[in-house]
């Protein structure tokens, strides 16, 4: 207030001035006036909403260095669209990597590729980074490597139910459109649609938690196999909303925690077009010109992701629980996490700690998930990967799981896609 009170005064004293001493006006005069107007931006700004929205984390801004942040898109990392051989799929982040020739360009990489482009161009946590690898190497590829399409066993695309799964930002359920990788533009203008002012436009936490908690109950409206498991599920499919924003916004000395505006969004979503006639373009994700990744110093680790988890269950307890539809739309049950757990996580501490229960959930089913043994040095690298997660976390582990309760859902399977048949019911948009 009284910074408001002083500056009109300077004002009223100002126009006095230039109406005694007219010459004066475009001097020494209108300094004062240039630095009240400076000053009125700055408080205007600073009364902004936060860019990163409510969201805990980060507690102060972080730094910027614009250096290293500025992602080279030029030369031998401009982009170059997919060929007919290239693998794409549902995840854009990483198809953008592959057509920015961070990653392999045929979109096939090992665990070392995938976490050094990760946490090259967008800042992700090395313990986040080889967590995902890993595991999508193990479960879904040969072990080392990977696609980021592909089949069952071979790739992402195929791993529906155990990596890939239902309710996701902008790609369809697998039953309902009968494809896990196509984007349903329905899904996108839900999101595009709110931020309506390109000015200010902003995809943050807050939005993408309200997006969030649309497309889970969007899913059990229209998806009769609708199912939210205890890992792709609590886990996954919260990352694919909470890297939006944590991993494509742009930063800037002014916003240095990051602001996700309408290009950027498009650009990393392929696509292109007027907000009457968007366009999507499978495939060519593309990191915008002068983008500027997150400063490494605010990487975003594992527990930076569960503290974002925990805001979007807070406003939701039903993410933190695992459930489907029973065969038909609106016949969403929850199963409880002690009957999954062999009673070691009641449902209250699994929703106290989603990492912990979906991340030992993970651990104890793997060796029947994948058929290997949990001494053979494939799964070993695997059992290490999470192992460090949950032991940083303090986790308690689950000796044995029990997925008889998972009869319950007729769309559960551990692999499937990238194409199915469409069940029978499903509505789409
Ligand atoms: C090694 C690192 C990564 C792995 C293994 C990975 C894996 C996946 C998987 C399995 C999905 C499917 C999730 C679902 O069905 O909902 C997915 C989706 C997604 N990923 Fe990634 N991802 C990685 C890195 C990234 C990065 C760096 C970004 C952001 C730049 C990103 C952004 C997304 C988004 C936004 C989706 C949801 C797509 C949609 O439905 O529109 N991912 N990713």
């Amino acid at each position: 207030m009284r910074s408001f009170s002083s500056s009109a005064v300077n004002v009223a004293l100002l126009a006095a001035n230039v109406a005694a001493f007219p010459h004066l006006a475009m001097d020494g005069l209108t300094a004062p006036l240039a630095a009240d107007v400076a000053y009125k931006q700055l408080l205007q700004r600073q009364s902004t909403t936060n860019p990163q929205g409510g969201a805990p984390l980060p507690l102060t801004p972080p730094p910027f260095d614009a250096a290293s942040q500025l992602i080279n898109v030029a030369g031998a990392h401009a982009f170059t669209a997919p060929g007919s051989g290239d693998a794409r799929g549902e995840c854009p982040g990483l198809n953008a990597l592959a057509n920015h020739n961070y990653l392999p360009h045929n979109g096939i990489a090992t665990i070392d590729q995938f976490v050094s482009a990760t946490t090259e161009v967008f800042g992700m946590g090395a313990d986040l980074a080889l967590f995902l690898a890993t595991y999508g190497a193990v479960v879904d590829g040969s072990g080392t490597s990977w696609s980021i399409s592909g089949g069952p066993h071979v790739g992402i695309g195929g791993s529906h139910g155990n990596y890939e799964t239902d309710s996701s930002p902008l790609k369809g359920d697998l039953y309902q459109y009968g494809s896990n990788s196509k984007l349903i533009l329905e899904q996108f203008h839900e999101l595009y649609d709110m931020q309506p002012d390109a000015a200010t436009a902003n995809y943050n936490l807050d939005v993408l938690r309200t997006f969030r908690n649309q497309r889970f109950q969007e899913s059990i409206d229209k998806n009769p196999l609708f199912v939210y498991g205890p890992f792709a599920g609590m886990l996954v499919s919260q990352a694919a909303f909470t890297f939006i924003y944590r991993f494509m916004a742009n930063h800037s000395a002014e916003y240095p925690e990051g602001v996700l505006n309408k290009d950027v969004l498009k650009s990393f979503m392929s696509i292109s077009g007027p907000e009457t006639n968007l366009v999507w373009t499978p495939g060519h994700e593309q990191i915008p010109n002068n983008w500027y990744r997150r400063n490494t110093a605010d990487a975003y680790t594992i527990p930076y992701f569960n503290t974002d988890l925990l805001y979007f269950t807070a406003s939701n307890p039903q993410l933190a629980l695992v459930g489907c539809n029973e065969g038909k739309v609106d016949t969403y049950q929850h199963i409880d996490a002690a009957t999954l757990s062999n009673g070691a996580y009641t449902a209250a501490q699994a929703a106290a700690n989603p990492i912990c229960f979906a991340t030992e959930f993970a651990l104890a089913e793997l060796p029947g998930l994948t058929g290997l043994s949990l001494l053979s040095g494939l799964l070993g690298s695997l059992t290490s990967a999470l192992g460090s997660v949950t032991k940083n976390l303090g986790c308690k582990a689950i000796g044995s799981v029990n997925t008889t309760a998972l009869a319950l859902c007729p769309g559960f399977t551990l692999y499937g896609g990238p194409t199915a048949a469409v069940a029978p019911g499903v509505i789409q948009s």
